[in-house]
């Protein structure tokens, strides 16, 4: 059987890697790819992204099913063209993509079947929106409706950082259309988890629990990223929160999506807040897997991902089965000279040792320019590793990490500090 990955990241790199060791696969393409996927036994890179292209490209190859990595082409509806074509596509349509590509149906969504979340209000007016800050003190949280690629949310610690971005997605624009309506929200306290659940419209298998850390630096200091290191499982995710979280998030997210006429299949990704009392708040909903979530994850999956996947196409996922490997995975992103506001592109990377059984060094941005492997994007490399403990899996990281080389490389020394320092603050 040959596949299809759509995407180029990290978390694609993950998902054609783990769907190539299926004895069942000769061949994953991936669309467009990067370097790491490039060099990887059992996958081919295809550079094509327009989905009219990869249809042809599908139906040509006789791909058995397409995977989609990232959020933007299921917004902009490449599950649907697919299907219109007659080909398999694992992700949501674009109406079930709203639950990330609009902020405010995801919360109106949550409001209507009782999803717990934090309390909000919209806005496409600047001067109501200011007016409601006066009401509603920092801390407080300002979010552009539309996709932002991670520049969308401002946690405003104080009424004039508030204002600013009221007037920086409403008066000035500075986000364009996506930030052209604004959701306003409570600022939630607790600690943060991604919760990731297979769904078959019906059915929903939950992942491997996992958390990330956004900022740039160590302490969790600097500005938001796209994750900069990630691991599973989460500790803070205990038995009581996990039952929690299917029960109060994951079950009523797919029956509701199916009273709305849209139901969902794909990956859905909860973002959670949790209290220090276990009291569990959806902070975002994401229609994809997390990136570097993804990473650590499917280091983790022991079982085929060909075959759930299948049975999530097929409606049959009750009948599926997720094996994990009982050690923690460890990721830790390497990033870009002047990631996130200008990565720099172009430097050469060296010393990057060859997988073993316990790590696996996942692409991101990066690209082949002839015999070298240079950046090619913010997030670089995502070095992954297993170990028997948080600590154990964080050391070999690093242990990895410490010998890959480029100019400019930026990565934090922290990663997974909120699991040693035991839960919730
Ligand atoms: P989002 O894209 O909605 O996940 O927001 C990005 C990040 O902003 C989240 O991972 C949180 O760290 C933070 N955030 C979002 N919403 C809230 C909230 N209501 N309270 C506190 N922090 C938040
Ligand atoms: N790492 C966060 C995300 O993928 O949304």
């Amino acid at each position: 059987m040959k596949l299809l990955v759509i995407g180029a990241g990290g978390r694609e790199h993950a998902l054609a890697w783990k769907l190539a060791r299926s004895p069942r696969i000769s061949r994953v393409f991936v669309a467009p790819g990067n370097a790491g996927t490039a060099r990887e036994d059992g996958l081919v890179n295809v550079p094509i992204t327009a989905p009219p292209e990869l249809i042809d490209f599908a139906q040509k190859e006789g791909v058995a099913f397409t995977v989609v990595g990232p959020e933007a082409p299921l917004a902009e509806g490449v599950v649907d063209a697919f299907q219109a074509a007659g080909l398999k596509i694992f992700g949501p349509k674009q109406s079930a993509a709203r639950l990330e590509s609009s902020k405010e149906y995801a919360k109106s969504f949550m409001a209507r079947y009782g999803i717990p979340t934090a309390q909000y209000a919209v806005f496409e007016a600047a001067a109501p929106a200011h007016a409601y800050l006066e009401e509603h003190r920092a801390p407080i949280v300002i979010k552009a409706d539309g996709l932002a690629a991670g520049k969308g949310v401002v946690v405003a610690m104080s009424a004039d950082e508030a204002h600013s971005a009221v007037d920086l997605m409403l008066t000035e624009r500075r986000l364009g259309a996506s930030g052209s309506r604004i959701v306003i929200e409570e600022y939630l306290d607790g600690e943060e988890a991604s919760f990731i659940a297979l769904c078959d419209g019906r059915h929903a298998l939950p992942l491997a629990t996992s958390q990330d850390h956004k900022r740039l630096l160590d302490g969790d200091c600097g500005p938001n990223t796209g994750g900069m290191g990630a691991y599973s499982p989460a500790p803070v995710v205990t038995p009581a929160v996990h039952a929690k979280a299917m029960r109060e998030v994951i079950q009523p997210a797919l029956s509701g999506m199916q009273r709305e006429g849209t139901p969902y299949v794909g990956f859905l990704y909860a973002g959670l807040m949790i209290s220090r009392d276990g009291t569990l708040r959806v902070l975002e909903f994401n229609c994809r897997m997390g990136d570097p979530e993804t990473q650590p994850i499917i280091m983790r999956l022991k079982s085929d991902l060909v075959g759930m996947i299948e049975h999530a196409l097929a409606g049959t996922l009750d009948r599926a089965e997720a094996e994990w490997d009982t050690r923690v995975a460890l990721g830790v992103v390497l990033a870009a000279h002047g990631y996130p506001e200008a990565p720099r592109k172009g430097d050469a990377i060296r010393g990057l040792p060859a997988p073993q059984d316990d790590y696996h060094i996942f692409h991101a941005g990066t690209a082949l320019n002839g015999a070298d492997i240079v950046t090619n994007g913010g997030r670089v490399l995502c070095v992954t590793a297993l170990g028997s403990n948080v600590r154990a899996a964080r050391r070999r990281a690093y242990e990895i990490a410490e010998q890959v080389r480029f100019e400019g490389m930026q990565y934090r020394r922290d990663i997974g500090h909120r699991a040693l320092s035991g839960g919730v603050r």
